[in-house]
């Protein structure tokens, strides 16, 4: 079976200037906590921005939480001291926006190459670029710190004029060509924002459909979209429960070096047996890492 990797349910992301909500964000459940630099902070703030995320950093309390900073875009004024500054940090991981290509992340792994070696690159998908270059972008993973592709639909909105509804159907065909790309070459990826943090209920919703297209979890703005979000990405007890009629299926004796049976009155092939383990795998993943 292929490893499994950390759970990336949740990543919540606060501008890297609120105090309060850095300070809040070593109580949250999340699994990844991401500090923005970019788009939450207004120009007047992103100096002090990048030096309170780095000290957040320093500092630590963030526990199992992977930590990562979203840096201004590397043909913005910030850009170049923002990378330089958490390349010479301890954060899991520098999230760059508006990546067009497979050259960006060239550019990104050569400027990266003073950080600690376990430092990843993870990159949003945000461009109207780079929905036209998913699979040179995510092919990059087999040879550079890339590892983890975050969508961001607001600004494919913005760029597109297409209209954000609850449904999101202008964006449908990305998101099913961004997950296979990703899959294609072991990128983990995870689903846009809700912008709508005052009903949960369509939050939830939102977090199915993402569930739906394969994404292993979902990026989030706000503390109370982490609960519900948690519980989306995790494997249900229907999942768990049919894993392990799928597991114990295969495992009798009558059942011995067949390739296809009969599970609860449906054709189950060793792929499923395959799916049914990554099940197990990942719910012990997701109790071990809390
Ligand atoms: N991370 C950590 N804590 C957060 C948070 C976040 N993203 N968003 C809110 N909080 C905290 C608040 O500080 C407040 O803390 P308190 O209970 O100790 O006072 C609590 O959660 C409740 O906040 P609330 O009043 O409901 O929200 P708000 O009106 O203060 O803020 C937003 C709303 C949208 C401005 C805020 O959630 C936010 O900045 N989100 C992230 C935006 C972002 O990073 N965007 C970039 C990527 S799209
Ligand atoms: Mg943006």
């Amino acid at each position: 079976m292929t490893p499994i990797d950390r759970p990336r349910r949740s990543a919540l992301y606060l501008p890297a200037s609120n105090a309060k909500a850095l300070a809040k964000a070593r109580t949250l459940p999340c699994d990844v906590v991401i500090l923005d630099l970019e788009d939450a902070v207004a120009p007047e703030a992103k100096e002090e921005a990048r030096a309170a995320a780095v000290a957040a950093i320093a500092q630590g309390g963030f526990g199992h939480r992977e930590v990562a900073i979203r840096v201004n875009g590397l043909d913005t004024e910030w850009g170049a001291a923002d990378l330089a500054a958490v390349a010479g940090s301890k954060a899991d991981a520098v999230l760059v926006p508006k990546v067009n290509g497979p050259q960006d992340i060239d550019r990104l792994q050569d400027a990266l190459s003073g950080a600690p070696e376990a430092m990843q690159l993870w990159a949003m998908i945000e461009t109207c670029a780079s929905v036209f270059a998913l699979e040179p972008i995510a092919a990059k993973a087999r040879s550079t710190r890339l590892s983890l592709w975050i969508m961001g639909l607001n600004d494919l909105a913005k760029e597109m004029r297409a209209q954000s509804v609850p449904e999101r159907t202008p964006f449908l065909p990305f998101l099913s060509m961004a997950v296979a790309a990703a899959r294609a070459h072991g990128v983990t990826v995870l689903d846009g924002v809700c912008n709508e943090f005052r009903d949960l209920g369509v939050f939830e919703a939102e977090a199915r459909q993402g569930l739906l297209f394969g994404f292993d979890g979902k990026s989030l703005i706000h503390p109370a979209q982490i609960e519900p979000c948690n519980t989306v990405f995790s494997p249900s007890e229907a999942d768990l429960g049919w894993a392990a009629s799928v597991i114990a299926a295969f495992a009798l004796p009558e059942n011995k070096g067949k390739g296809a049976i009969k599970v609860d009155g449906k054709m189950t092939e060793l792929l499923h047996l395959e799916q049914a383990r990554r099940l197990v795998a990942v719910a012990e993943q997701i109790a071990a890492s809390v």
